[in-house]
């Protein structure tokens, strides 16, 4: 099931989630409509710290802001008690705005700049995620300026190749991120002549959308020998797991994840576990809604559904063929009656979001739901072909407030100087 939790279908035929029908947050806020989930949002975070508190105790969920960064969705994971997974200065800046704890940031990215190295250091974040000899380098200077100690966990480059697509795979030996095995000794070397700089732990991320468990207790074998190896405190074991975005697709559970990584460290080591999940916290959170503003019959070729939104506020599909339900959003009980494609309305031919896909017979004014579209689709969205990005509503208890609102015109041209 790729729908949130809270999703239900009314007798007139109309979904509802968080209690609010679909077609009335259409009718208030507009479409395209990114609609996120309460319930589910809250259910997935404390399914991670309650799991992992449970498989082992001394562990700590840090949200991967990247998949969605808002000031109320920060606010939500930080009210559950997760810390976060910052990859910028922007992002590290939007939590701390939402009132997120620094010690519980983990300040992430490859290529952090001296002004973000800063900023993290002012802010007094609980750990600079370690890429690189440069960026290591630039840590030393900028804390010996401000007066500062650091705590530093490398990323290490764990060789482990999982099975997910090849732009998401980040743990394979080819792979611009962490520092590979056999460069670690002198690296720490390296940290260990470093005055503002403790070494605290390691991380790796192998990469995401990932369905299978194994190559993640691979990944928490090799972080425990580090750990041991070299008397260490933190173990950072990067993303979550998968989800399904299709009916076939069966993702793991989360208690089970937790089990099986519990069960690799217990009685071996007091290192704390940190996890940080994104895509497994709010992407099943996550619809879009779309008005179908054409249909257009190919004879013996193919019938397209175009809709309002595509490629700039979901570039999944575009970007590593991703593929999605979609749902006909007022006629749940009709029976699909042909073949259509779900078009975007970007002029680019690629722009496409559904595929080939059995639906209702549509028509002109149609409102469709594509899901799990919480985790990288807002966070990933662009301007392109200068069309305001979408407004953002979180549904709860019958009701709506928005997260983001929709931009306008003005919005952009806000930064054009001449
Ligand atoms: N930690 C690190 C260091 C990461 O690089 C990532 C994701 C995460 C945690 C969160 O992983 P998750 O739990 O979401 O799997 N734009 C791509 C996904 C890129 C993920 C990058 N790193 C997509 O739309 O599929």
């Amino acid at each position: 099931m790729s729908l949130p939790a809270s999703a239900k279908i009314r007798n007139n035929g109309h979904y509802e989630i968080g209690g609010v029908d679909v077609a009335d947050l259409a009718r208030q806020y507009g479409t395209p409509l990114y609609v996120l989930d309460e319930v589910t949002l809250r259910n997935q975070c404390r399914a991670y710290v309650d799991s992992f508190h449970q498989a082992y105790p001394n562990s700590e969920i840090a949200f991967a802001s990247k998949a969605l960064c808002t000031l109320g969705v920060a606010k939500i994971a930080s009210d559950e008690g997760l810390g976060f997974d910052v990859s910028s200065g922007g992002e590290l800046f939007t939590v701390l705005k939402a009132g997120a704890d620094p010690k519980k940031i983990y300040f992430h990215g490859n290529n952090k700049t001296l002004k973000e190295i800063e900023e993290g250091i002012k802010a007094k974040v609980g750990y600079f995620m370690v890429d690189n000899l440069a960026e290591l380098q630039n840590i030393e200077n900028l804390a010996a300026g401000l007066g500062q100690q650091v705590e530093i966990m490398i990323r290490i480059n764990p060789g482990i190749e999982a099975h997910t697509h090849d732009f998401i795979q980040t743990g394979k030996i080819d792979s611009k991120f962490g520092v590979p095995l056999d460069m670690l000794d002198d690296f720490i070397l390296q940290v260990k002549a470093m005055k503002q700089l403790k070494l605290v732990g390691f991380h790796s991320h192998i990469g995401s959308q990932i369905l299978d468990i194994t190559p993640f207790i691979e990944e928490v074998k090799l972080l425990l020998d580090l750990t041991l190896k070299h008397g260490t405190q933190v173990i950072g074991l990067g993303g979550g797991i998968g989800i399904s975005y299709l009916p076939d697709q069966s993702a793991p559970q989360i208690s089970d994840f937790a089990q099986k990584i519990g069960a690799i460290l217990k009685g071996k080591t007091t290192a704390k576990l940190t996890l940080e999940p994104g895509r497994s916290i709010v992407g099943q959170a996550g619809v879009t809604l779309y008005t179908v503003g054409a249909v257009k019959k190919i004879p013996g070729i193919r019938t397209y559904a175009i809709v309002d939104g595509g490629m700039a506020d979901n570039p999944r599909p575009i970007l590593y063929e991703a593929q999605y339900e979609v749902f006909q959003a007022t006629q749940a009980l009709a029976q699909p009656a042909e073949v259509v494609t779900v078009a975007g309305r970007y002029c680019e031919s690629g722009d496409m979001l559904v595929r080939d896909v059995k639906m209702p017979r549509l028509n002109v004014g149609d409102l469709l739901m594509v899901s799990c579209t919480g985790a990288y689709n807002y966070s990933m969205a662009s301007n392109y072909n200068r069309v305001p990005r979408p407004a953002m509503v979180l549904v709860n208890q019958g009701g709506s407030k928005l997260l983001v609102k929709r931009e306008s015109y003005e919005d952009l041209i806000r930064n054009d100087i001449f």
